[in-house]
């Protein structure tokens, strides 16, 4: 039997913004997806912490068969990849390297802002990606450590945060850019505040370009795709942002990560 399931993973609701462009491209798929919210928000921890997390995350997915792994978290993407590649035998994807060449074909000025968690920012996994594909691109980036809290707790449309939108990006655009690349995939959900603060900048993030790519690998399939979002704390707020982004009826459940966790690697 042919496997017929994509893996994906991020550390709370972000990555569902990765899942519903997937699904839209790969309707018959079967979806596996893990959102760690015991443990979120890993923009702030450690590397070796990052790699830990984002190794127990695919451990948990490979129990369910999966062909392949989206890593639908930016975080994880920037640190976890080679150690990921090296110990899974099934194609690995990140969301970094599609997001850059994204930001690169829409930007007119060549200046490009990042925004993105702490530890994604420090990484320089952004500006790596993007003068690999064009050198004379200027890149300006920014951490937003508060940005994932607020996300997390459905402040979307709150002043509060239009206000923290306010100071992270306004030195970005004083900088000249004329593109904002979200480098964190819980930003998408900020698109709308975002437009409303500066309609000047064209916004990029990676779901579009992650699903095109994950299309060239999987296996071909006919029938109804089924979805399964597992966390590692069931929370009604993650149910209702899930709800929220993947605009369907979802059916959340709760794993343990140290109980799930097979030696399957
Ligand atoms: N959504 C994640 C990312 O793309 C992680 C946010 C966090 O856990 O800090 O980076």
């Amino acid at each position: 039997m042919m496997k017929n399931t994509i893996g994906v993973f991020d550390s709370g609701v972000g990555g569902l913004t990765v899942l519903k462009e997937l699904r839209k491209k790969l309707k018959n798929k079967n979806f596996v997806y893990f959102g760690d919210t015991a443990r979120v928000p890993y923009g702030s921890r450690s590397p070796s912490t990052i790699v830990k997390y984002s190794i127990e995350n695919a451990e948990l997915l490979l129990r369910y068969d999966i062909e392949i792994l989206v890593v639908a978290c930016n975080t994880s993407s920037s640190y976890a990849i080679p150690a990921l590649k090296s110990k899974l035998k099934i194609p690995v994807i990140g969301v970094v390297e599609p997001g850059a060449e994204t930001a690169v074909k829409m930007t007119r000025n060549k200046k490009i802002g990042v925004i993105g968690t702490e530890a994604t920012i420090k990484s320089g996994s952004y500006p790596k990606a993007i003068k690999k594909i064009a050198k004379d691109i200027k890149v300006f980036q920014k951490s937003c450590p508060l940005l994932v809290p607020l996300i997390e707790e459905g402040l979307i449309e709150d002043e509060i945060t239009y206000e923290v939108l306010r100071r992270y990006i306004t030195p970005l655009v004083s900088e000249g850019i004329d593109t904002l690349l979200l480098g964190c995939t819980h930003y998408p959900l900020l698109k709308k505040p975002l437009k409303k603060l500066f309609p000047e900048l064209i916004l990029v993030d990676s779901a579009t370009a992650v699903a095109n790519k994950v299309k060239m690998f999987v296996s071909p399939n006919s029938g109804e795709g089924s979805l399964k979002i597992l966390v590692s704390d069931k929370t009604e707020k993650f149910e209702k942002i899930a709800r929220m982004i993947m605009e369907e009826e979802v059916e959340v459940e709760e794993v343990r990560i140290e109980k799930e966790i097979s030696c399957r690697l």
